[in-house]
C-alpha cells in the first residue's frame, strides 16, 4: 500500500538516508527502529512530503506520490504525527482536534471521528475545553495522535509516540496502537522503545546511519542476538 524504493534524502548538502526501501502492507504495522540520529524522522518527513527525496520513488496505493507536496499527500491519507507533538498550545483540546480535520474530504466525518478518538482516549473528552498547552506530556501525545486520526488517515506515520512519557501512559499509547492495528489502519511506527514496538509490529526494519541494516518480522527481530545486544540491553 505504501512503497518506497531507493530513497536518498537529507538536508542541504547532508545526505541522511541512503538507498532506503520500505513496504507497508494493508492493515500492517511496520516498526522503524534505530538510535538517535539514525534517520527515522527524516524517513517519515520524506514519506509525508515535507522533504523531497533526491533519488528513489514513493508509491501509495499504486500512485506515484514522490513529488507531490505535503498537503496533497495528507489529502491522499498519509498522515504524519511528528515527534514532539507540535500542538497549538493556546487552543483547546477540541480546537486542536478540529484542526486535524482541515482536509476537505474529512469534514463530513468530523462527528464520527470525534467519537472514535474520544473512545480511544476518554481523557481528551473530559478535557475537551482545556488549553492543550496545560495538558500533561502523555495527554499531549494522545492529543497529537488523536489529531492525526481526525484527518481520516489511510496510513499513519507515528514518530516516537512514547518519547519522554511516563510508563503508564506508554502502556496506554501502545494499547491504542494495537487498537489501530485491529481496526486495520496501517501504521509506520518509529520508536526507541524497541521491545514494545517490535511486540506490536508485524514487521520491523533497523536503520543505522541512514541505511537499513536489518529487516524481519517483529518476532524475528526480537529474537535476534544483534537486536538484543544493541537495543534491548541483553
Ligand atoms: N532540519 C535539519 N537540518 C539539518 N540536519 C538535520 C535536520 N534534521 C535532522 N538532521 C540530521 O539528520 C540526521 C538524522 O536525523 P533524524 O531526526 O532523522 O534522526 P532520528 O532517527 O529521528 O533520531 P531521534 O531518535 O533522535 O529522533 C541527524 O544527523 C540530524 O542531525
Ligand atoms: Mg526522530
Amino acid at each position: 500500500m505504501l512503497e518506497a524504493r531507493g530513497i536518498c534524502a537529507g538536508y542541504g548538502d547532508l545526505e541522511v538516508l541512503h538507498d532506503v526501501d520500505l513496504s507497508l502492507g494493508e492493515g500492517e504495522i511496520l516498526a522503524v527502529v534505530g538510535s538517535n540520529g539514525a534517520g527515522k524522522s527524516t524517513l517519515m518527513r520524506t514519506l509525508a512530503g515535507l522533504i523531497r527525496p533526491r533519488h528513489g520513488k514513493i508509491e501509495f496505493g499504486g500512485q506515484d506520490v514522490t513529488s507531490l507536496p505535503a498537503h496533497r499527500i495528507a489529502e491522499l491519507g498519509i498522515v504524519y504525527v511528528p515527534e514532539g507533538r507540535r500542538l497549538f498550545g493556546r487552543l483547546s483540546v477540541l480546537d486542536n482536534l478540529l484542526v486535524g480535520s482541515f482536509v476537505k474530504r474529512t469534514r463530513s466525518e468530523r462527528a464520527k471521528n470525534l467519537e472514535l478518538v474520544y473512545g480511544l482516549f476518554p481523557v481528551l473528552k473530559e478535557r475537551m475545553q482545556q488549553k492543550s498547552g496545560t495538558l500533561s506530556g502523555g495527554e499531549q501525545q494522545m492529543l497529537a495522535i488523536a489529531r492525526g486520526l481526525m484527518a481520516c488517515p489511510k496510513v499513519l506515520l507515528l514518530d516516537e509516540p512514547s518519547l519522554g512519557i511516563a510508563p503508564v501512559i506508554v502502556d496506554r499509547i501502545f494499547e491504542v496502537v494495537s487498537k489501530l492495528k485491529a481496526l486495520g489502519l496501517p501504521v509506520l511506527l518509529s520508536e526507541q522503545n524497541v521491545r514494545r514496538a517490535l511486540q506490536v509490529a508485524n514487521h520491523g526494519m533497523v536503520i543505522q546511519t541512514g541505511r537499513v541494516v536489518m529487516r524481519g518480522t517483529g518476532a524475528e527481530l526480537l529474537a535476534s542476538d544483534r537486536i538484543r545486544r544493541a537495543y534491548l540491553g541483553m
